[in-house]
């Protein structure tokens, strides 16, 4: 017998929790730095491509896919095919999250202690390199960073204990569109900046020169880890979705909606960085370095550096917990655990690789694999490996194995709206899709050369 599964109560909730989980620090935090690290505007086109021919089409796949089973992803494919191949993009998409939260939890522990730095306004007459100084000496210490991140962690189990409905919807309907005006008033006053026009330049002006096979892979692997893509979450995320959900339109929205504030973030770091003299390429502390210069500068710029790191704390959330969703509807649905239990046992073991990364920035620096440290290593593994390859599984499943009736009914919630570009669909799923993931793939680790 199946259990009653919850349902998102309104058709907003439905995208604001999508766009919930789409919407985080890969935006604000992870964007930026790497479209600063290989070049800016080169960077961003491949990225911009990928989001539409690759990015749209698999989160389709996925709705279609999670709908209609209504499981978690091992059920999903369990249901939908006898053979028991596809569980591998279950397997995947498990170890995807584990890695990602991982060191998600690292940075979204940043995000709270900068909370707590803007409330003691510590920002306040601090130059640009004083600024960068306060956060090398917090991110390579030893106790802080873990504490807020341990902090971060088990407020996202908190929440995910909860449950569904009461858990995610409530917390993305009214802050998100905060957080995207604060940005727009970040971006007028970047623009503003004496010499932040280099800073446009910098993320508008491609240049094509810069690109390398890391480029390329780290573009892919953004526009996947972005749109919360190729290890199920979405997929988990439909299964909960009502039967007028158009899957079309939603994957539509929740893709421009992501891109735009990437964009936006894009648009107030850039300028500062170019305006204050900061390193473009300077890494996953970007952000951090580059964002309290501006609140520095500005009217009001005490209370607007509070609620920017407070809604960037709940951006992470929003993100976090359909992270950790994954492994808890696994374990609960699959394994026959507690709710409760299962998110105890999957954060606690999460935190525990998560301090890892924590401490990779300063006291492990000098472990690493492959010249990485680390948190760069599960990212790059997480990000760069799994979710492509899950996300090339998806699209061919969906494009060879599904059955077309289940695709067409699926898009047109029954026949009830009108299916428009199914061929251009079925074009994607089938060949474009699955056919650049792999030579992206190979190019990059260098199997291939082009
Ligand atoms: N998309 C989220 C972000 O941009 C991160 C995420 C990745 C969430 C993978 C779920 C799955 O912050």
């Amino acid at each position: 017998m199946q259990k009653k599964r919850d349902n998102f109560s309104s058709k907003f909730g439905v995208i604001a929790a999508a766009a919930g989980s789409a919407i985080g620090l890969g935006n604000i935090w992870k964007f930026p730095y790497i479209a600063g690290e290989n070049g800016g505007g080169a960077f961003l086109i491949i990225y911009l491509v990928f989001i539409i021919l690759i990015g749209v089409p698999v989160m389709m796949s996925e709705f279609i896919i999670g709908r209609k089973a209504a499981q978690n992803v091992f059920g999903a494919f369990r249901s939908l095919s006898k053979s028991g191949f596809w569980k591998i993009i279950g397997v995947m998409g498990v170890l995807a999250a584990f890695f990602i939260l991982s060191f998600y939890g690292t940075v979204a522990g940043w995000t709270i202690e900068y909370l707590y730095l803007a409330v003691k306004n510590s920002f306040a007459g601090k130059d640009a390199a004083q600024i960068e100084e306060m956060f090398t000496a917090f991110s390579t210490s030893t106790y802080k960073p873990v504490i807020f991140q341990i902090l971060f962690m088990a407020i996202t189990a908190l929440i995910v204990i909860r449950g569904i409905k009461k858990g995610i919807e409530k917390y993305t309907k009214i802050l998100m569109p905060m957080l995207i005006v604060i940005i727009l008033y970040l971006d007028i006053t970047a623009l503003s900046l004496k010499g932040g026009m280099e800073g446009l330049k910098f993320l508008f002006q491609p240049d094509f020169s810069k690109v390398t096979p890391k480029c390329v892979i780290d573009a892919l692997g953004h526009s996947f880890f972005t749109l919360s893509l190729g290890m199920g979450v979405l997929m988990t995320y439909a299964s909960y979705f009502k039967n007028d959900t158009n899957l079309t339109k939603t994957s539509i929205s929740v893709a421009a909606a992501d891109t735009i504030i990437a964009l936006l973030a894009g648009i107030a770091i850039f300028p500062a960085v170019f305006a204050f003299n900061t390193e473009p390429a300077a890494g996953p502390g970007l952000v951090f370095i580059t964002l309290p210069n501006i609140f520095e500068q500005i009217p009001g710029g005490f209370l607007f550096s509070i609620l920017f790191f407070l809604l960037l704390g709940v951006a992470a959330l929003t993100s976090s917990i359909s992270i950790l969703e994954v492994v808890v509807a696994y374990l609960s649905e699959e394994k026959q655990i507690s709710r409760t239990k299962a998110t105890i046992i999957a954060t606690s073991l999460i935190t525990v690789t998560g301090v890892l990364c924590t401490l990779s920035l300063g006291p492990l620096s000098s472990f690493g694999i492959f010249g990485l440290n680390i948190f760069d290593l599960l990212d790059f593994i997480a990000s760069n490996i799994l979710l492509p390859l899950g996300g090339m599984l998806i699209s061919i499943f969906v494009g060879w194995k599904l059955k077309r009736h289940i695709i067409t009914d699926e898009l047109s919630n029954y026949g009830t709206i009108r299916l428009t570009s199914i061929k251009i669909f079925i074009f994607l799923v089938r060949y474009l899709a699955p056919i650049s993931i792999l030579i992206v793939f190979l190019h990059g680790v260098g199997i291939i050369k082009l």
